[in-house]
């Protein structure tokens, strides 16, 4: 099939451009090249180059910075993604859109399937929501893939970075580092998401997808397997949210059950810690010669 990528040079655009282009022929797309929020962008880059499928990673995904500028991660998250269902549909294109296990709030406590209610607490998570509906509404063969605490080995582009650049960093820069033990997720690498997502564009499922690693952790669990795998130096101590100022509301439980993937006998995903040591053992010199 030929594949066109949007966000192709992004984080999770990179693993997808690498391992799709081992089977389909794959048109990376980047900034330069398209426009999501101008529907004449996108209808210009996809006739240009008359793909199959769209795989869509672009986002506003500044969370913090979204509260603020609420029209302008409403137009990229939202209008953004209905232009792409929009041409899509009209050319019997298939699309791949990615979101977030931030539209739920957290208080099930326990790991949320594809048909648990969202309830999204911020800017950020409601517009990434608005795209989930655009594209299953206005596209009829759509995969919406919610992915959740996402690394790649190249950094996010419009953060700066990832969770695990920011523990090197700052396993370097300070004299002790606090990661909150009280918000719990699954840390997910794009490789993982990028192999899941060639299986499952292989079938005609179309449909809603969580696709995270199997298990759960809070984000200083995440951070002291870091810490033992690299052999980090620095103390490493749990606290709590509380002890942070809140910036912007969030779930502090986003775990995602893969029922859908499961359903389909596709679930491919690895369990969290096993998916981190094999990226961080490949990425080891990439890593620590960085920071
Ligand atoms: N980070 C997480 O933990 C997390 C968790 C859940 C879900 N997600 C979702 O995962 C997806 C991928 O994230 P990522 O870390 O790979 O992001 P990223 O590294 O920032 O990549 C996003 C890509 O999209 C491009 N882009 C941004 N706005 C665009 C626009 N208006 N039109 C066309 N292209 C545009 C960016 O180009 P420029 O940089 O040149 O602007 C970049 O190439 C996002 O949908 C995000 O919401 C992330």
């Amino acid at each position: 099939m030929k594949l066109a990528i949007i966000g192709a040079n992004g984080q999770l655009g990179t693993d997808l451009t690498e391992v799709l282009s081992a089977e389909h022929e794959v048109f990376q797309l980047n900034h330069a090249d398209v426009e999501i929020t101008d529907i004449d962008s996108v209808r210009n880059a996809l006739s240009s180059t008359k793909p199959d499928v769209v795989l869509n990673t672009a986002a506003y995904h500044l969370v913090p910075e979204a509260e603020n500028f609420p029209d302008k991660a409403f137009h990229i998250n939202g209008t953004g993604v209905l232009n792409l269902a929009k041409i899509c549909q009209d050319s019997g294109i298939r699309l791949v859109h990615y979101s977030t296990d931030y539209v739920f709030d957290g208080k099930k406590q326990k790991p949320y399937a594809e048909d648990d209610l969202p309830n999204p607490l911020n800017v950020y998570a409601t517009t990434k929501l608005a795209g989930e509906y655009f594209a299953r509404n206005y596209c009829d063969k759509y995969y919406v893939i919610r992915v959740s605490g996402i690394y790649g080995k190249v950094p996010c582009r419009a953060k700066g970075g990832n969770f695990i650049t920011t523990m090197i960093k700052l396993a370097k820069e300070k004299s002790e580092v606090r990661v909150v033990n009280d918000e719990i997720l699954t840390p997910t690498p794009t490789y993982s998401i990028a192999k899941n997502t060639a299986a499952l564009i292989r079938t005609d499922a179309f449909g809603l997808y969580h696709m995270s690693c199997e298990g759960q952790c809070s984000w200083y669990e995440f951070a002291r397997a870091i810490w033992e795998t690299l052999q980090l130096e620095t103390p490493l101590y749990p606290a709590s949210v509380k002890d942070f100022p809140l910036v912007v509301k969030r779930p502090f439980y986003s775990v995602l059950e893969n029922r859908n993937l499961e359903n389909l006998k596709a679930n491919q995903m690895p369990g969290w810690k096993e998916a981190l040591n094999t990226f961080l053992s490949s990425e080891f010199d990439n890593l620590t010669q960085r920071h």
